[in-house]
């Protein structure tokens, strides 16, 4: 397959085209099973999420990584371990939801879960390090403490260029329909991230000139990310009229 190249077709065929170990970051934003999309109605999210990763397992270089996002449940009860490492779920908080559900607690977030295949070869701190939010004072008295001065804590001391972005990703707002980078409303909420949740991602395990793949590509967010991030790209959609729209959100950058 080409690379910087958008395929239109279904993922699960095209996916056993791709080489075995050929690709270093998956950012997989496909079906949730929740909306009425029709792409979206999967009988069983589970058994879908699961066969993806064997797919994905294959074709992943030795300690490449995978993003897989869905509802909370996406994961459950299924059995990746023979394919990937699960590193941690990451939840992606989404204060700004109307939650006017009646019967239940609100669902507020979306799961992002991150596996790699075995250990992960790279995992980029520095470069998606958030604002610090402790006191000075707070920060001296707690680097005191002598597991932090003379132990193994010590390199958790305080960093001036911002701490680890830990796994509730809060600081990232979707989309609404005020916002510039929204391609159009149609978009909103199913269809279109933010870029700047698919930066930390491809900043956070992948570098320059390695390839990424994003099997579910919508309007081309990874896309437009790797390029600005000097990333090779390979995608694959569903939807023709999505895969025209990416063309031309690439095309303009140039
Ligand atoms: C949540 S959207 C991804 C949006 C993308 N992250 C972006 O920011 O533009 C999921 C996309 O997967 C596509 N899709 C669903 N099932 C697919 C399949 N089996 N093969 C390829 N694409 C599929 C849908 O058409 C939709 O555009």
């Amino acid at each position: 397959m080409e690379i910087n190249e958008i395929y239109q077709g279904d993922t699960i065929e095209l996916v056993k085209q791709l080489d075995s170990s050929s690709i270093d970051l998956i950012v997989c934003d496909g079906p949730y099973g929740v909306t009425t999309n029709e792409w979206d109605k999967v009988s069983s999210i589970q058994d879908y999420n699961l066969n993806l990763i064997k797919n994905f397992s294959r074709v992943l270089k030795p300690g490449g990584a995978l993003y897989l996002f869905g509802k909370d449940d996406c994961i459950d009860f299924i059995d990746y371990r023979p394919y990937l490492t699960l590193n941690r779920k990451i939840i992606w908080y989404q204060p700004s939801r109307l939650a006017q559900g009646r019967l239940n607690y609100t669902n507020n977030y979306d799961l992002i879960c991150y596996f790699s295949k075995g250990k992960a070869k790279t995992f980029n701190l520095d470069d998606i390090r958030v604002p610090q939010l402790v006191e000075l004072e707070h920060r001296l008295r707690c680097e005191k403490v002598p597991s932090v001065t003379n132990g193994q804590y010590g390199k958790t001391k305080f960093n001036e260029d911002g701490k680890n972005p830990g796994d509730v990703w809060g600081d990232i707002k979707q989309l609404t329909y005020k916002s510039k980078e929204l391609i159009s409303r149609e978009l909103l909420n199913t269809i279109q991230k933010p870029a700047k949740l698919i930066e930390r991602i491809v900043k956070a395990n992948s570098n320059e000139g390695d390839l990424v793949l994003d099997p579910f590509s919508g309007v081309g967010t990874t896309f437009a990310v790797c390029k600005n991030l000097k990333r090779n790209f390979i995608g694959f959609e569903l939807n023709p009229d999505y895969v025209v729209i990416t063309k031309e959100r690439i095309e303009k950058m140039s």
